[in-house]
């Protein structure tokens, strides 16, 4: 089975998704590894209970951030992984970590992007008064919510619905998603012009 690393910061419910899912040993990946940016997230805990190797690396605790993104990579090459999933990581993924994985790091984002990316798509799309929201799987790349888009499943807005209520629907519709976007993708592989990322790319 294809090894993953997961990247989380707080609840991880989208990571327990994979971790579930990969509890039937037809799922053609495996969690090997769950990393965190703060050490008292859930989905670290989750991951530890359940006997799976956990990582973190604080970003304040590194002169800066490339140091951070260094430490990180090497975290993650640890850890052999085919795939890198950011599943509710909160930080913007940097040159180190990204060229140790070309075209092997995908992010799950809650908003149809390329509407709403960034820290508050939920908030920007109830602001925006959107009637249909949703859900992304993308690979990543240099920017913010910008790589390739793998899959999307729409998800609508009600009219009492607040942040917290519409985050929940739309995170139901999103761990279906990554475990199904991720599964087929290890067993397809990727298309050739999804994984030109290299070291010699400008950032
Ligand atoms: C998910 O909705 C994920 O897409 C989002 O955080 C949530 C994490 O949920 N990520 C972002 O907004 C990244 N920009 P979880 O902690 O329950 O898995």
């Amino acid at each position: 089975r294809s090894r993953v690393v997961v990247l989380l910061s707080g609840t991880g419910s989208l990571c327990a998704a994979l971790l579930a899912a990969a509890d039937d040993p037809g799922y053609p990946a495996e969690v090997v590894a769950v990393g965190s940016d703060r050490a008292g997230a859930a989905g670290l805990a989750h991951a530890r209970e359940r006997g799976i190797d956990t990582f973190v690396q604080v970003l304040g605790e590194h002169p800066d951030r490339a140091a951070w993104d260094r430490a990180l990579a090497e975290e993650l090459t640890a850890r052999r992984p085919d795939w890198v999933v950011s599943a509710g990581f909160m930080k913007l993924l940097g040159p180190a970590v990204l060229s140790a994985f070309p075209g092997r790091v995908l992010n799950t984002h809650p908003a149809l992007l390329p509407a709403f990316p960034g820290a508050h798509a939920v908030r920007d799309a109830l602001a925006a008064g959107v009637t249909t929201t949703g859900a992304t799987v993308h690979l990543v790349d240099a920017g913010l919510d910008t790589g390739p888009v793998l899959a999307q499943r729409p998800v609508p807005v009600l009219p009492d619905d607040d942040e917290a209520r519409l985050h929940e629907r739309i995170k139901t519709v999103e761990r279906e998603l990554l475990v199904q976007t991720l599964g087929d993708l290890v067993v397809a592989g990727l298309p050739p012009t999804a994984t030109t990322t290299t070291e010699e790319s400008p950032r």
